[in-house]
């Protein structure tokens, strides 16, 4: 059995000094807390993803990008840091944290790391300074605080409403007792925002990211890279003002928080630190923009590459599918980055759910977990009439597809194990996140798609760890589970490994050409090196082109490509 260290070949060398290696890259995105647990305490831990490197690379991923893993309360996952430089003592030390690094780079994978720079925790060092010290002070600018209206001051600063629901601010107590100032929170009031006028709070984020390279991170993936320069002048705007402005108001970057200009000075200033270093480290922007606006994040001056969550957005439909993708690679290729893919991560519901759902009026609403009267909804639709054959039969071809694209596919944990969201089976004492707290009645939340991964078909937390998991797994996890699909023909671990492979082998940077296959209802393009991949959105078979078919997502019957497949040719 060669070990993780000797399984690296000639090529993995050769990328690992290559400058471009993310252009083309397959990322597997690994919210730690639900990977692997190697203490049985229940959560997922660093140890626990260095004894998965082995499965990682038979996968044959190009990196793995590790969700927030920092000392944290976990009021939103982890996306609520209290210390930047550091590993949650639960989690590991930052030993483990180097021991995982080496292990993955051995394997000739690349490691991510998310860095959350719009705020801190409520727990952070300079968030309890900036409460023990004074109005005006050095330690308060360091966040938004404001003076509250009314006579008293006891009325917020805006009507603004933070994205888990509730106020985006928080009235604090000042030191002498007395009811003070208010700090704003785009997210969780255990979220303050940084204040990124203020120099200091620049610096230290150089600091983390320079902590970071020089542990031989390679890349970084920024939360909410569209919220950190705020305009907030003497007299704010209220939430019906901003929306009777319409589109024009994010078209033009007027809004006071979401996307400014002048958040692109703060990137190119990393930019500067990440050439720095050989190769240059990476980074990719999630930028919930408008679409015309995406490009700014991913200019080479910048982050250099930002998340398209279109097709993450779309049904599963041709027309949509054929006209994000041109759009898209039109918009990287004038950017000079290059495209990015996704369909599931740690905040939607997985893909498999959402497209076994019946068509929906508004597909970029139903990407979400929420709630209608008494009703949880996944992604708009209700839980029991998912339909979850189709729902796992269309992910498939989906995701197939997204493999064939000139490219980064980013992937999330679980996905190649064709997991469905965990809905109602996680009962409301065990949820964990912000956005059911905050939202009650509302928003079911994002735990159902991180629920600890089944590794075994039984046993405890099925060989997540040796304990329970910290959010309950359902009984149905059992036949999705890696050992159920090991080794299996057909299985949706055994697709990915193919798909992953043959990628490693076929794809280029070069651009591709749609064919025309005389339907409506079936995409096909080539890449220039003869591969050609065809996708039947419809519910009839399509006769293939001649070829040899390299993979399908479905068994072909009888040569043709049956509905809701895809299948790659050469
Ligand atoms: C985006 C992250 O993906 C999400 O999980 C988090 O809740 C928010 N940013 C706030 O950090």
């Amino acid at each position: 059995m060669p070990t993780t260290a000797t399984m690296a070949t000639r090529t993995d060398a050769l990328r690992m000094d290559d400058p471009t290696w993310w252009r083309q890259a397959s990322v597997y995105q690994i919210y730690p807390r639900s990977f692997a647990d190697s203490n049985g305490d229940g959560m997922g831990d660093i140890n626990g993803i260095t004894a998965k490197v082995p499965y990682l690379r038979e996968l044959g991923i190009d990196a793995v990008w590790l969700s927030p893993f920092y000392p944290s309360a976990l009021a939103d996952g982890g996306y609520d840091v209290d210390d930047y430089r550091n590993v949650d003592p639960r989690l590991g030390t930052l030993e483990d944290f180097d021991a995982m690094a080496k292990a993955l780079h051995d394997a000739g994978i690349k490691l991510i790391v998310d860095i959350v720079p719009n705020h801190s925790s409520d727990r952070h060092e300079w968030f309890r300074e900036a409460l023990a010290a004074p109005r005006g002070s050095a330690a308060r600018d360091r966040y938004v605080f404001r003076d509250g209206l009314g006579e008293n001051g006891e009325l917020p600063p805006s009507d603004w409403v933070s994205v888990f629901g509730g106020p985006a601010w928080e009235r604090i107590t000042e030191p002498d007792g007395t009811p003070g100032q208010w700090y704003m929170h785009i997210f969780a009031k255990e979220q303050p925002d940084f204040n990124w006028d203020n120099r200091e709070v620049r610096e230290d984020f150089l600091s983390t990211l320079r902590f970071w390279s020089d542990r031989g991170v390679d890349g970084f993936r920024i939360d909410v890279a569209h919220a950190l320069t705020k305009n907030l002048e003497e007299t704010l705007p209220t939430t019906a003002d901003l929306e009777a402005q319409g589109e024009a108001l994010y078209l033009e970057g007027r809004h006071p928080y979401w996307d400014r200009d002048e958040v692109h000075e703060i990137y190119a200033e990393w930019r500067r630190l990440f050439n720095e270093y050989t190769p240059p480290r990476t980074a990719v922007a999630e930028a919930w923009v408008h679409a015309d606006r995406r490009a700014r994040y991913a200019s080479p001056e910048g982050l250099g590459q930002a998340f398209n969550f279109d097709l993450l957005q779309a049904d599963f439909d041709a027309a949509q599918f054929r006209t994000i993708i041109t759009k898209n690679l039109a918009e990287a290729e004038a950017s000079g980055a290059s495209s990015t893919w996704v369909f599931s991560n740690h905040d939607v519901v997985r893909h498999a759910t959402r497209y076994g759902l019946p068509a929906s009026e508004d597909s970029a609403e139903g990407i979400m977990a929420g709630q209608a009267g008494k009703q949880w909804l996944l992604a708009g639709g209700r839980q029991e009439d998912v339909d979850v054959e189709l729902g796992l039969r269309r992910a498939r071809a989906a995701s197939l597809l997204m493999f064939a694209l000139p490219g980064s596919a980013y992937l999330y944990q679980g996905e190649e194990l064709g997991l469905q969201e965990v809905g109602c089976e996680i009962p409301d004492s065990e949820r964990q996140d912000p956005a059911f707290f905050r939202n009650k009645g509302v928003d079911i939340g994002r735990d159902g798609c991180r629920v600890p991964l089944p590794w075994t078909s039984g046993g405890a937390s099925f060989g997540f760890g040796a304990g329970a998991s910290h959010l309950p797994q359902p009984a149905w996890f059992t036949g999705s589970s890696v050992e159920a699909q090991e080794g299996q023909v057909g299985s949706t671990l055994s697709l990915y490994r193919r798909a992953m492979a043959l990628r490693s082998q076929l794809q280029t940077a070069e651009a591709l050409e749609w064919l025309d296959t005389g339907r409506d209802d079936v995409v096909a393009f080539r890449r220039p090196n003869g591969w050609t991949s065809v996708t039947n959105f419809g519910t009839e078979a399509f006769e293939l082109p001649a070829g040899e078919v390299l993979v399908s997502s479905s068994p072909l019957e009888a040569g043709s490509l049956p509905g809701a497949a895809t299948a790659w040719l050469r």
